[in-house]
């Protein structure tokens, strides 16, 4: 069976679907791997250790995809890219498919079996080959490193011959895989650090890290969680009191990094124009969710605004993409634990187990049509709000 690692063709993306330690597993395993030429360049991974690790290496993408049964991407291919595929062949990607419709649909149109890999569900067996932990978890440190490299201040407290340094002050929305990355990654930095949520389960694993809870309304956050574990839309009189207890708080801190999403719906809007304008000159926000429509007001895709007032708001697209070699390292161990266990020891053949949850929970496309009840049930193609404007882009 062939498989083929195509580059990603998606601006500015720098992951790639498999480093040469998963290609050489992949090979082990009995499938047979073509990887397009310089696909792994934006992850520090040359062509060389690709055929180190057992590899052909293609020339284009058409060469790479004629024949093969399974592609693996990071991105989901454009419609450009699509006409490579063979009929019927399998693709295993992030595809945004609870809010790209129209993608989905050009996937099954073009007869590709596409496993939608951001939909896992999330039990503990499949946390191994969970796309969204590998790469937020990524995210969620970088995103701390980002704040402080905007930062005009050090974070840990400082107590020098010339005088005292204090240490900054942390503030985490949403406590979800990234957000303990980042509280985990601010408090090795030596910050003062805080974290909200609403999903009450949080509290104890912030003050395990050694930050401090805030509570917003424990009674409203009983029914918060989902059964999947993804948070809930809240209802307006929530915002309202988490207004309240957030501004109150928020302007006193010197560092915000925000990361609160709800699948499938734009994110929450958690930091008001009132709340940056509450803030001190020098202080840092970083919005994480800035691609699903933003946290914060005033953020913007791929730019680092300065308000009028003073403070940065970090709205850098594709975090995880800016750690590519990492992010790819994990997101191709993520695939290869997926295929692994439908691999036949005996025959070397891979046989789907198209009953698992894993695959009925993560395939979205079969024999022309979008298969699963979720992404059907999603509304069609909806653009977050984030405004989009490349100019002036800063650090990324
Ligand atoms: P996420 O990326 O969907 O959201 C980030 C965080 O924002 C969440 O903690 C969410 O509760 C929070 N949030 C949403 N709306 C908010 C609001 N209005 N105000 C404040 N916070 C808000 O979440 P993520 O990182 O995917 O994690 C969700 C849960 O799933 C976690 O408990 C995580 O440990 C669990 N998980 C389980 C896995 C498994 O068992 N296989 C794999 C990955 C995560």
């Amino acid at each position: 069976m062939k498989i083929a690692i195509p580059k990603e063709r998606r601006d500015g993306e720098r992951r790639v679907a498999a480093s040469p330690e998963t290609v050489g597993k992949l090979i082990g395993l009995g499938f047979q791997v073509t990887v397009e030429k310089s696909a792994g360049d934006g992850a520090s991974f040359p062509d060389a250790a690709y055929k180190d690790a057992g590899a052909t290496i293609a020339a284009t993408a058409a060469a790479a995809l004629k024949s093969a049964d399974l592609v693996l991407k990071v991105q989901a291919p454009e419609a450009a890219e699509l006409k490579n595929f063979k009929k019927g062949a399998m693709l295993m990607a992030s595809m945004g498919a609870l809010s790209d419709g129209k993608g989905v649909a050009a996937i099954a149109k073009a007869g590709i079996t596409g496993f939608a890999m951001e939909l896992m569900p999330r039990i503990t067996r499949a946390q191994s080959m969970d796309i969204l932990s590998s790469q937020s978890n990524l995210a969620g440190y970088k995103a701390v490193l980002d704040a402080a490299s905007e930062f005009g201040r050090a974070f840990p407290m400082m107590m020098t011959a010339a005088g005292t340094v204090a240490p900054a002050r942390a503030f985490i929305m949403g406590v979800g895989v990234a957000g303990l990355q980042a509280i985990a990654t601010a408090k090795r930095l030596g910050a003062v650090v805080t974290a909200t949520d609403v999903r009450p389960a949080t509290k104890e694993q912030v003050e395990s890290l050694g930050g401090k809870f805030l509570e917003v309304d424990p009674e409203m956050e009983k029914d918060a969680q989902t059964e999947g574990g993804y948070a809930k839309e809240m209802p307006p009189e929530y915002f309202e009191k988490q207004k309240q207890v957030v501004s109150e708080h928020i302007k006193k801190q010197d560092i915000v990094i925000t990361t609160a999403l709800i699948p499938g719906r734009p994110a929450p809007v958690l930091v008001t124009k009132e709340m940056v304008e509450s803030m001190q000159p020098g202080s840092v926000i970083v919005d994480l969710a800035v691609e699903a429509g933003g946290n914060v007001v005033g953020a913007k895709l791929g730019q680092v605004v300065t308000t009028s007032n003073g403070v940065k708001i970090v709205g850098h697209a594709n975090v995880p993409g800016r750690l590519a070699e990492d992010a790819s390292m994990l997101f191709g161990r993520n695939l290869l634990n997926f295929l692994t266990p439908f691999v036949d020891k005996e025959t070397k053949k891979l046989e789907i187990d198209w009953e698992d949850e894993v695959v009925t929970g993560t395939l979205v496309t079969k024999g022309g049509k979008v298969v699963n009840e979720r992404v059907a049930k999603a509304a069609p193609a909806k653009k977050p709000a984030a405004k989009k404007a490349p100019a002036k882009k800063k650090g990324s």
